[in-house]
């Protein structure tokens, strides 16, 4: 097998290759949007063709190449179902395994805390941890949905139950180092070494770190595998379609699914809601579609950043407040309607047929 560890000297990111000489398979893990020519290189040398781009957690630091991976290579992207990027292909969950060849088996560990949606990588003698086990360290818990707590519970219950002489390779190091263990992380990590549940979240809380630069750029752009806008358009169309650009496989119906947990009402009814100002209007859609002709004073707030920029918005300071939600066809507005449910908003709703029905009756 080949395992190479690659560096991103602008973000101290390390991205992973796994291959198969034999059936000739392989995966990324965490690709770097700059570095796409030389992972084509590199899969070219080895004859390699990549099967799957899978992602340990939507990046706040970086811009994943898996997007154009997926154009380029058709391989098939793949990030947690608890990160919000309805476009990747496949949307992991914990204990999934991804096969490479005959015989290789990368598992899934769920290990939320850096993100609610971030893992790891099992495969043979190591793991790959992302932002949840560095060096030395771990990732940061203050923003991006984090919770000190339950990076605790990943990195003891699940990273540290691995055996002793796991190798540990971590999403970044800014330090020049490669590699470590699970028994030199336990005894020597002065997060954790020796550390209660309470020591760790009081260090975690205490951190003041400063936000990352991309993050404003790189988490949005994340959760649409990385893509620019135009490109972002037709992997949207593609979704509220159902379909995925990988053939053979199907992005699992997400939208079907929350359409089941929310309330959708139609264009007449969502006229009367807002003739009698009873309801904040936000507009889910991308950019260029908001520009292109929206309802009055919707508020603008993509789907791909909802939960990004939620607290920003004053309109949706009182969740009790009534929500219209709209985008271009009702899809991804079903999307963000089950989302502002789940964070506890209570009186949520949908507008069957989006701006395009709208526009229509107009
Ligand atoms: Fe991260």
């Amino acid at each position: 097998m080949i395992f190479r560890q690659l560096f991103d000297d602008a973000t101290w990111t390390y991205t992973y290759l796994i291959g198969d000489p034999v059936s000739k398979e392989a995966v990324l893990i965490d690709p770097v949007n700059t570095h796409i020519d030389r992972y084509l290189v590199l899969l070219n040398e080895y004859g390699f063709k990549l099967k799957y781009s899978l992602e340990t957690h939507v990046h706040a630091d970086h811009i994943t190449a898996s997007g154009l991976l997926r154009q380029k290579l058709g391989a098939h992207t793949a990030v947690s179902s608890l990160c919000g990027a309805e476009t990747a292909d496949i949307q992991i969950s914990d204990g999934q395994i991804f096969e490479l060849g005959e015989s290789e088996q990368i598992r899934v560990i769920a290990t939320p805390g850096h993100t609610p949606g971030s893992i790891s990588f099992l495969w043979r003698d190591r793991v790959m941890t992302g932002d949840s086990l560095f060096i030395g360290g771990c990732g940061r818990t203050d923003f991006q949905g984090g919770s000190a707590a339950d990076l605790y519970d990943s990195i003891t219950l699940r990273l540290f139950t691995l055996s002793d002489d796991t190798l540990v390779y971590p999403g970044h190091d800014y330090q020049g180092r490669w590699v470590s263990n699970i028994i030199q992380e336990k005894t020597t990590n002065p997060r954790l070494s020796g550390k209660s549940k309470e020591e760790f979240i009081e260090i975690m809380n205490n951190l003041n770190l400063p936000k990352p630069k991309l993050i404003d750029e790189a988490v949005p752009a994340n959760r649409y595998c990385g893509l620019d806008e135009n490109e972002r358009q037709d992997a949207v169309e593609r979704r509220d379609k159902g379909q995925s650009t990988v053939q053979g496989t199907r992005t699992p119906d997400l939208v079907s699914a929350a359409k089941q947990h929310i309330t959708e009402i139609d264009i007449e009814q969502a006229r009367q809601l807002i003739a009698n100002g009873k309801v904040v209007v936000i507009d889910v859609r991308e950019e260029s579609e908001y520009a292109g002709g929206h309802i009055d004073d919707a508020v603008f707030l993509p789907r791909g950043v909802l939960e990004f920029k939620i607290g920003s918005v004053s309109e949706l300071a009182d969740k009790t407040k009534p929500v219209l939600l709209y985008c271009r066809s009702g899809n991804r507005s079903a999307l963000a309607a089950k989302t502002l449910q789940d964070l506890g908003y209570t009186s949520v709703l949908s507008m069957a047929g989006g701006y395009e029905a709208w526009s229509k009756v107009d």
